[in-house]
């Protein structure tokens, strides 16, 4: 299916498709109704891993049902943690962390993701990425706080070295202030 431009989802998961290898490990940092873990475990293959983190309960079995149903639970690991954990359950090296950031669509939306912790994620991810490995954000930033953690990001994705990291920005330039931005950044060195 042609998901288009429009959906900030789909650019993150256009450019991290490059840097997955079949048979590669990844790990999809909010797993939420699991579109982006189903997204992934494709993507790896039967002899690929995908390690998926979520805090909800609720949202693991979901992306647990869409997992079985597409015949793909066997290649996934689901994780009932926060992703500022990752580096207690993931050895490097990886080939792309994904994260769709804020809450689960039709939840409740006080359980969403947040600077600090945010923060934490992002560079565990960046320790485990191998070389020419990507990490995708997708970040909204019309609730409570996700301004602070969009500021968060932006501040950390601007301060990386360039000769180790390509970081790139997407916005959309004909929307509302508040729609959502996405930022990939790439391990250099592939
Ligand atoms: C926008 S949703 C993810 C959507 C999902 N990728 C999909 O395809 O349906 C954000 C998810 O992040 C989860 N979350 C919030 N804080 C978290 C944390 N510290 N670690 C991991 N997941 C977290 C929420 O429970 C929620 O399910």
């Amino acid at each position: 299916m042609h998901k288009g431009l429009g959906s900030a989802v789909n650019l993150v998961q256009l450019l991290l498709a490059e840097s997955v290898r079949y048979g590669g490990t990844v790990v999809d940092a909010t797993a939420g109704n699991g579109a982006d873990t189903l997204y992934l475990a494709r993507l790896v293959g039967p002899k690929g891993k995908v390690y998926s983190f979520d805090i909800q309960e609720k949202a693991l079995l979901a992306t647990r049902e869409l997992l079985e149903k597409a015949g793909f639970a066997g290649r996934v690991t689901l994780i009932q943690a926060g992703h500022e954990e990752i580096e207690s359950f993931v050895t490097g090296p990886i080939d792309a962390v994904i994260f769709n950031l804020g809450y689960l669509p039709g939840s409740d939306h006080s359980i969403v993701t947040r600077a600090g912790t945010t923060v934490v994620a992002v560079n565990s991810a960046l320790n485990l990425l191998r070389p020419g490995g990507r990490i995708g954000l997708v970040i909204y930033t019309g609730h409570p706080g996700g301004g602070e953690e969009y500021a968060a990001v932006e501040n950390l994705a601007v301060s990386l070295d360039r000769t180790r990291f390509n970081v790139i920005r997407i916005n959309f330039l004909n929307r509302a202030a508040h729609a959502p931005v996405v930022i990939v950044v790439e391990k250099a060195g592939a």
